[in-house]
């Protein structure tokens, strides 16, 4: 676990981020906490629409060890994407705090916030957002280059994995739906992050495809030790998870 975490780049943490960064990682007290890898504490999130404001997200916590799986469920509209956006700090709740290794990504500027996301979170999104230049060997190693760690070996067992060799030169758009959504998941997987957060990943995907990506992610996780937090309506792949959890009415229930 010591060589694998390091490997994720632990140890070039104080060298890369501001003395304020890593002072405030030590902002919090107690063992309980130092454990917790990702902790989504107290998150409200309310968006506008033509009456005021409508609330989605109203006090949700939640804690991933390192090497944690856990389901995210709910019905549509629930407010799942949302969570999974501002944990990976791609959105900033209205109030509540995000701390990736005790540092809170919601008080980070955006670009200290933007290098912490780029260097140890993944998020496959629920709509791909590959990057439509790039062809699919490209988006596949994107995030791993971007955080200095594109490791040759383990991008194409991924890719061979997911069944995506044909594809390494061709681009998103003439992709089908599930064959994105596979890109998305390996680039993900090709960037070794601390956290994967995967929205709906095997929501395109037929059953054995499904159970691919979804050894790939175990496979991560058991390498690793990365957390993992899943969105899925899938009852098997919820089943895989050390947890599950059901947002309603805006909170964990
Ligand atoms: N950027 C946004 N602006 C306005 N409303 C939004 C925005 N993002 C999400 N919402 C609303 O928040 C609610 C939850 O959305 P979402 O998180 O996508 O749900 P889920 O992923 O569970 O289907 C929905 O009512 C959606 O319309
Ligand atoms: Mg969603």
């Amino acid at each position: 676990m010591v060589s694998a975490r390091l490997q994720l780049g632990n140890s070039r943490r104080s060298d890369q981020f501001p003395l304020s960064i890593v002072r405030s990682c030590h902002s919090f007290e107690g063992n309980e906490r130092d454990a917790m890898l990702l902790e989504i504490d107290a998150i409200t999130k309310s968006f506008p629409d033509s009456e005021g404001r409508v609330p989605v997200l109203q006090g949700v916590s939640l804690g991933l060890e390192a090497g944690q799986t856990l389901a995210l469920t709910g019905d549509s509209g629930s407010g799942k994407s949302t969570l999974l956006h501002i944990a990976s700090g791609l959105e900033q709740p209205d109030t509540g705090a995000v701390r990736l290794d005790g540092t809170d990504l919601t008080q980070l500027d955006d670009s200290a916030r933007a290098l912490l996301r780029r260097n140890d979170i993944a998020l496959v999104f629920q709509q791909f957002n590959l990057i439509p230049s790039l062809n699919v060997a490209a988006n596949i190693a994107f995030q791993a280059r971007l955080a200095g760690r594109a490791d040759n070996a383990h991008i194409k067992t991924i890719t061979a994995a997911l069944g995506l060799d044909p594809y390494l030169g061709k681009y998103p758009e003439t992709l089908s739906g599930g064959q994105q959504q596979r890109v998305a998941i390996a680039r993900a997987l090709a960037a070794k992050p601390k956290v994967l957060l995967a929205d709906e990943p095997t929501g395109n995907l037929d059953e054995n495809t499904a159970e691919d990506v979804l050894a790939q992610m175990m496979e991560l996780v058991a390498q690793t030790g990365a957390a993992l937090m899943v969105v899925t309506h899938s009852p098997h792949v919820a089943g895989r998870m050390d947890r599950q959890v059901h947002l309603r009415g805006g909170v964990i229930g």
